[in-house]
């Protein structure tokens, strides 16, 4: 995998321009102190900003499900449920983790592939559940009927793509004929069919996705002869910074199934992962070595790209030193502890003085790195809370290394090495 670092990266000298940077400065700092590095520190203030300007701009009559899988930090989802929203789970841990933590039967969706492999050992009455497949309709079928399940269907939507190789469509969701077999088949026994779904996907969207999802929809509601009480539109919104022109489309889509689904549609319902976390949350490492090289100078850190595999890959990524730099600038590749070359968080310009002890701060490294942290070389990091008044709290400890051989080895390796 290629590395690209695009210039955006914001170094001390312009932090300035990143709102909220001095939030994050604080926070950081503190966390840093009391839980050591790396690691990440999730502030609810940003959750907050984003769901507020999202609810704002869709207006009422539409519901936000928290991706859990987005995120997946139980301190999150305990403040989304006492909110009073719901928390959309796509596997058996993240279902059993909402399950723990208190979510009712009435604040949880399951969505995902293949649920046939494990939600049948779950026969709780009324969930909401959405079909991503015809071998789900066989086999969780009786289960949805004894139990009342609230059932739906995901359509694949036109736009729909895989991310790396646009010639392909993704695996997700059902085609327009399998959709209409699966909601005749769910009808006609008396299933409690209430909504239908789709999900974009993170791809870049071409102009006009959303509506095309919207109507795609529309089309097998039509050729299905079945009108939804809920039309969830799933994620896709990029994070806050980029996410206008795909917001704009969103509205103008959410405008069009009022009036295509009317008047039987109750309401709409997001599942927005990046746009309501991707902000909130940092990743602080220490440097812990540095080597001045004519191509560069290496910062050596405490954690890295494996901290986050996939997300280091995505794009730039603003970037806070902790202290305040203001050396010349230099080009400084910022490294972690692994064996390899990609283990690599920027490549930027960054203040020449940066030393051994400082504590850099990767920020927007909410969505999508939690779930893509790795074990390579070391434990999963600490995770430190934010809460609304910006109080500090430990949400995960840092794993041990003796946690770490102990995940490496079975039990009975352990025994003979006792
Ligand atoms: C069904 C579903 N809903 C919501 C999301 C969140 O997507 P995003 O982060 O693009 O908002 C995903 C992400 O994969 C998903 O698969």
């Amino acid at each position: 995998m290629v590395f690209r670092q695009r210039p955006a990266v914001i170094s001390v000298a312009t932090s300035a321009l990143l709102p909220e940077a001095d939030c994050w400065r604080q926070a950081v700092h503190r966390a840093a102190a009391l839980y050591g590095t790396p690691c990440y520190v999730t502030r609810v203030r940003p959750v907050e900003t984003a769901l507020a300007e999202l609810e704002r701009r869709v207006g009422p009559g539409v519901r936000s499900w928290l991706s859990f899988k987005t995120h997946p930090l139980p301190r999150l989802l305990e403040w989304w449920t006492r909110s009073g929203r719901g928390v959309e789970v796509v596997s058996e841990s993240e279902f059993a983790t909402a399950r723990a933590l208190g979510c009712d039967v009435d604040q949880l969706l399951v969505n995902g592939v293949a649920k046939h492999s494990w939600l049948g050992r779950h026969p709780i009455e009324g969930l909401r559940v959405h079909f991503d497949s015809a071998t789900e309709v066989d086999a969780l079928m009786p289960l949805a009927l004894r139990c009342r399940w609230r059932v739906g269907v995901r359509v694949h939507a036109p736009d729909e793509r895989d991310r790396r190789d646009d010639r392909f469509g993704g695996q997700f969701g059902m085609t327009t004929d399998e959709a209409v077999h699966a909601l005749h088949r769910l009808l006609a026994a008396g299933a409690d069919v209430l909504s239908l779904h789709f999900h974009l996907g993170q791809h870049h969207h071409a102009a006009g996705a959303y509506r095309r999802a919207v109507e795609h929809a529309a089309r097998v509601s039509d050729a299905a002869a079945f009108r939804p009480r809920f039309l969830d539109c799933g994620g896709g919104l990029p994070g806050p910074a980029e996410a206008a022109p795909a917001l704009a489309e969103l509205i103008d889509a959410i405008g069009a199934a009022r009036s295509l689904f009317a008047p039987q549609l109750e309401e709409l319902w997001l599942e927005n992962g990046r746009f309501v976390t991707e902000q909130a949350s940092a990743l602080a490492v220490r440097v812990i070595d540095a080597k001045v090289r004519p191509d560069s100078r290496y910062l050596i850190c405490d954690g890295g790209r494996t901290n986050h595999a996939l997300a280091a890959d995505a794009g730039p990524h603003p970037l806070l030193v902790l202290p305040a730099r203001t050396g010349p600038a230099r080009l400084t590749t910022v490294c972690g502890p692994t064996c390899m070359t990609d283990d690599v968080l920027a490549r930027v310009p960054l203040p020449s003085d940066v030393a051994i002890g400082d504590v850099l701060v990767w920020l927007h490294a909410g969505a999508y790195h939690l779930p893509w942290e790795t074990r390579f070389s070391q434990g999963l990091c600490a995770v430190a809370w934010c809460d609304h008044d910006e109080d500090l709290s430990l949400a995960r400890e840092r794993e041990q290394p003796e946690e770490w051989v102990r995940r490496a080895r079975c039990d009975a390796d352990l025994q003979s090495i006792r």
